[in-house]
């Protein structure tokens, strides 16, 4: 059976996951979110005592746990060795770890395979940072999602302080900015969007708008 996927890269605060998330759910298939594994692996070297800096030690780390991803109706969980993370890797310190880890050949190599084997089963929207690139090269639709950098840091911004997060906005922008500048300049893949993506700035867009124009773009690829 064909599998068809939609691959979807952009940066930080783009909106990727809940956007990605939602069309996902109204084209019914399922998310994946890759940032989450990466992030897992993040902080699976914060929780061990490996320094995200230390290449080596964060490439066997990658040999050596078990990152999956389990579908509910709530969403994706992700789950280091059957454990399940979800809810540890959202924090700041957990996103950089994330960033940094993701500039490694060898983490790449695996987690790019580990992402391949989960999209070849089913019908997925995959999200992340180098999906059109190299996670589904053949995805017939492909899609790069961005904003400007004080608009992906206001949503998060307001998102956060939603959850009583007093950070202020000027750190969280500060925090955009230096995690565009660590996944856009890496030497492994960096973040940009392919030739072959259309690229969706959704600045002047609401979440449904968003979303909308996520729906539109796919079926118009569908119909090519
Ligand atoms: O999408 P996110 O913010 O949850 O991703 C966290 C980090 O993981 C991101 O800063 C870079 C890295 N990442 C990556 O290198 N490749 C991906 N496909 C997804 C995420």
């Amino acid at each position: 059976m064909m599998i068809l996927n939609i691959a979807m890269d952009g940066p930080v605060g783009a909106g990727k996951s809940s956007i990605a998330g939602e069309a996902a759910r109204r084209l019914g298939v399922l998310h994946l979110d890759t940032g989450a594994m990466y992030r897992a692996l993040g902080l699976t070297a914060i929780e061990r005592g490996i320094s995200p800096e230390d290449e080596a030690a964060v490439t066997q780390l990658m040999r050596a746990v078990d990152i999956s991803v389990a579908h509910s109706e709530f969403g994706q969980r992700t789950l280091v060795d059957g454990r399940d993370v979800t809810g540890l890797i959202r924090t700041p310190e957990v996103s950089m770890a994330a960033s940094a880890v993701g500039r490694y050949a060898g983490v790449r190599r695996e987690m790019v395979a580990l992402q391949q084997r989960l999209a070849s089963t089913t019908p997925m929207l995959v999200d992340g940072r180098d999906i059109c690139l190299r996670v589904l090269p053949d995805a017939p639709v492909k899609i790069y999602l961005t904003a400007s950098p004080e608009a992906r840091a206001r949503r998060r911004w307001l998102e956060m302080t939603g959850k009583g997060d007093e950070t202020p906005f000027e750190a969280v922008l500060a925090d955009v900015i230096a995690r565009d500048e660590q996944d856009m300049n890496r030497d492994v893949d960096p973040l940009r969007p392919t030739e072959d993506a259309v690229i969706l700035d959704t600045t002047e867009l609401d979440f449904e708008q968003s979303v909308e124009a996520v729906l539109r773009i796919v079926k118009e690829k569908y119909h090519e």
